[in-house]
């Protein structure tokens, strides 16, 4: 063989190997997609089912909750008109008697100490009921949902309207709103997508005061039958080991209690579903932005 032919030969070679790189990190980037929605489906299942199941004891523990409060304090009221008349009997064997108890009991410590007990314990409960409802939410299977023609930014502003009391503390909320049609969407579910994007950002504020910025605009290029809508933050940003992770269900770098991971879970999940996409971007110590991009007329989800 000439150096002529081994030469072109190995130009092949390179090429083909480089094409078959190319195809290795799309099939790749496919899987690790496949594997996202794959996680997200099952995992939405089981929530829905525990969900199901937790929310109704719940409830009745919740109402009955309610009830033992107003019983304890009528039994309370109750045990302060026996003290008060403990004197009157001061002498007779029923009143050494209880005496006796109430120093056995220690009715002063219990007194103290029940209402700390059910204010804790109803804390608990008021937790249990919202990661319950997120996770309803989450796999959202008792909805009806209805796809309507509606105005983000409206959606938007009542949204903000909503968490206000979660944002106005921490950041200065400030909207650059493009010209955007109406869409085709299912409104209530993306009004849920913007409460977890902008209560992330101010939970991601850690300066004394922050700033969170809104934008709308429409797509251009291959996008511009969509439209687009950006969260930014100027807060903490999101460590690179993390970015991969802040999908997934249940992953949360927030106290417990706090946070429950589903926020961005569920959200990933809504703008699958009108067949959009969510990207973020984020620089440790400067900030955050998610970027929803949607299209403006209902399109077909990918299977
Ligand atoms: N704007 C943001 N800035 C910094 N980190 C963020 C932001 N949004 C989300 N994250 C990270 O992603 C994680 C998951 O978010 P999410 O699914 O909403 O759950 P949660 O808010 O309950 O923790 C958060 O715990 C946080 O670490
Ligand atoms: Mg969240």
């Amino acid at each position: 063989m000439s150096d002529e032919v081994t030469h072109d030969r190995v130009q092949e070679l390179l090429l083909a190997n480089d094409q078959l790189k190319q195809v290795n990190a799309e099939l790749s980037v496919a899987r690790d997609k496949l594997v996202q929605s794959e996680k997200l489906a099952s995992i939405g299942q089981l929530a829905a089912g525990v969900a199901h199941e937790i929310n109704n004891p719940i409830g009745y523990i919740f109402s009955n909750f309610g009830t033992l409060e107003k019983y304890l304090a009528d039994l309370f009221s109750m045990l302060t008109a026996y003290e008060a008349a403990e004197p009157a009997l001061a002498g007779t064997p029923a009143g050494a008697k209880l005496k006796a108890l109430r120093e056995a009991v220690e009715l002063d410590f219990l007194k103290e100490d029940i209402p700390t007990l059910m204010s804790e314990s109803k804390e608990g409960i008021t937790r249990v009921r919202k990661i319950v409802q997120d996770l309803k939410d989450f796999s959202r299977v008792d909805s009806a949902q209805e796809w309507l023609r509606a105005d983000l930014h409206h959606g938007i502003d009542s949204t903000l309207n909503i968490v206000n009391n979660e944002i106005k503390y921490k950041a200065d909320v400030v909207k650059h709103y493009g010209e955007i049609p109406d869409i085709e969407c299912l409104p209530s579910e993306l009004n849920q997508v913007f409460m977890n994007l902008l209560v992330n950002a101010a939970h991601a504020i850690t300066a004394e005061r922050g700033t969170i910025t809104i934008r709308t605009g429409l797509g251009s290029g291959t996008d511009v039958d969509k439209v687009w809508v950006e969260v930014a933050d100027n807060g903490g940003g999101i460590a690179p080991e993390n970015l991969s992770r802040i999908f997934d269900p249940f992953f949360t770098t927030k106290a417990v209690g706090k946070g429950t991971g589903l926020g961005l879970s569920l959200s990933y999940g809504i703008v699958k579903k009108h067949a959009g996409h969510i990207e973020v971007s984020s620089v440790v110590g400067q900030g955050t932005t998610f970027r929803i991009t949607l299209p403006a007329v209902r399109a077909a989800v990918e299977a």
